[in-house]
């Protein structure tokens, strides 16, 4: 056997009083893919962070390549050869992609960016990495998905020896998962270890050697991938075992009323053709591979896009929804699946963000009232288990799971009675899923309705009445939770037919 790569051990830190490593340990071989795993907030990233110099800790030994070593800053650790792939997306968004890569690398730039050397180099990296994207354009004009791929891009063009990913697929399409998988088969082969953080069972019994649970900040065990099962390892996780069963049947009453009716929707040529209703009580999941239109047509409804063409009717009277603030006058909320492009401002306190759409519910005579808000948001924060010191706490210093818990309370405190959710678990721990969808459940119990798109079968097999399947712009089948299977789903997903 090699020597080992990486050993971490007995590593403690605390935030002020708040402590959220307690004694962790974490060994990792060169060439091995090692899965670190846990609940929201069960200090995956911290520990990361740590590891890269980013957070200093309190107490532990970090061994690289046989040395202690104690990073205090990134730019150490990233010359000893360790790459971070960071959950949350940080480039600078006016950059180009090539400068976003090779920015402040000496090697490149000799201490000013070289445009000609960065692009011609982030073309044969792209090349090798089958990725498409061109490397002059800006950050911002990309998807969420090709930043993350611009960010994997960077880390391998580091030429690392160990490879940190934290939640590189949140993002990504099926096709550049695969793509992701195959780099990493590929440096594994070459000797490179990599830690990888998914809250993604498939993914971690498909790719990783072992596994490093967390909990609560601490170390539970560390387990060979090929001897457990997911059970054992959301056991691990959580502490007890949460099903994932689909629906049997619908919980809506065929004559309940139709809420939203959407008829011949267009935007751009993304959404070529779109109607469908959603009724009362009613929990509506969009299926489809990623790219299929299903975003835009959540963005178009909700006043974000401008539609070419394409009726909204609301409670049978049609209405002209031309903005967000239109959308939201109609009862109609979307809870976005960039949460950190559209959703919060993570510079501020859990409590302002949650009220911040709704602030007239909490003010009188123009004034805010305090004791109102910090009631509302204590109660959200408790009901979703946001991991948190008090509502006050910034919105930034939240793992990433945390903060998507908060835009959910957000739309929660608006009170629409037509939520859209976009991948509204993603990034989200099993634990966390389950509170998610309880309260999924409650909202329809109350009689508001639910539009879910999720890119995941066993959440749209188990929370939906009806599935919607779209493909290339258009509706291709609708599914009643009865009949819907993940095989038939796949196939209207693919569906390349015209209509
Ligand atoms: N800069 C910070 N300041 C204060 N608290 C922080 C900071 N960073 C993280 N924390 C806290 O540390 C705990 C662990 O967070 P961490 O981001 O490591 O969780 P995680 O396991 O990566 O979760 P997720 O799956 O949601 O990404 C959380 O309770 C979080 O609120
Ligand atoms: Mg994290």
């Amino acid at each position: 056997m090699s020597s080992t790569l990486l050993e971490m051990s007995g590593i403690e830190k605390s935030f002020g009083t708040n402590k959220v490593l307690k004694g962790v340990n974490f060994e990792l071989m060169p060439g091995e893919v090692h899965a670190l795993m846990g609940e929201n907030g069960a200090g995956k990233s911290t520990l990361m962070k740590i590891l890269t110099g980013i957070h200093k800790r309190n107490a532990g030994k970090v061994a690289y390549m046989g040395e202690q070593k104690e990073y205090t800053d990134p730019k150490e650790s990233q010359l000893d050869g360790i790459a971070i792939v960071h959950q949350e997306l940080n480039m600078m968004k006016d950059l180009t992609v090539a400068e976003n890569i090779y920015i402040g690398r000496e090697e490149v730039n000799k201490g000013f960016i070289n445009d000609h050397v960065a692009i011609e180099k982030t073309e044969q990296l792209f090349e090798r990495l089958k990725v498409n994207i061109s490397p002059t354009e800006k950050v911002d004009h990309l998807t969420v998905g090709q930043q993350q791929m611009v960010e994997i891009a960077k880390a391998i063009s580091m030429d690392a020896k160990l490879i940190v990913f934290d939640e590189p697929t949140a993002a990504l399409t099926e096709k550049e998962i695969n793509e992701l998988f195959k780099i990493i088969e590929d440096l594994r082969k070459k000797g490179i270890g990599i830690i990888y953080i998914s809250h993604r069972m498939n993914e971690i019994k498909k790719i990783t050697d072992r596994i490093t649970v967390l909990r609560d900040g601490e170390y539970i065990g560390t387990v060979l991938t090929e001897e457990v099962t997911k059970d054992e390892i959301i056991n691990m996780m959580v502490g007890r075992s949460l099903s994932e069963d689909p629906k049997q049947r619908s919980n809506v009453s065929p004559n309940a009323e139709e809420v939203l009716k959407v008829v011949g929707l267009k935007v751009g040529n993304t959404v070529i053709d779109v109607s469908f209703n959603l009724k009362k009580g009613e929990i509506v999941g969009f299926s489809g591979l990623m790219g299929a239109g299903r975003t835009e047509v959540a963005r178009a409804i909700f006043g974000a896009d401008k539609r070419d063409h394409g009726d909204i009717y609301i409670n049978g009277k049609q209405v002209n929804i031309r903005n967000t603030h239109d959308a939201v006058k109609h009862g109609i909320g979307y809870l976005s699946e960039d949460r950190r492009r559209y959703g919060l401002v993570t510079g501020f306190s859990i409590a302002d963000n949650v009220v911040m759409s709704a602030l007239s519910n909490y003010s009188s005579n123009g004034i805010i009232q305090d004791h109102k808000v910090h009631q509302e948001s204590e109660k959200y924060r408790r009901k979703m288990k946001v991991k948190s010191t008090s509502s006050t706490q910034i919105v930034r210093s939240l793992s990433g799971g945390n903060q998507q818990k908060v835009v959910i309370a957000k739309w929660l405190v608006r009170d629409s009675d037509i939520i859209i959710f976009d991948e509204p678990t993603r990034g989200i721990d099993v634990g966390a899923k389950s509170e998610i969808y309880d309260l999924m459940n409650e909202l329809v119990n109350q009689g508001k309705s639910i539009i879910m798109i999720s890119s995941e079968l066993t959440e749209i097999l188990r929370m939906s009445d009806r599935v919607v399947v779209m493909c290339e712009g258009r509706i291709t089948g609708e599914l009643p939770i009865e009949n819907a299977t993940q095989e038939k789903i796949m196939e209207l997903a693919t569906d390349r037919k015209e209509m």
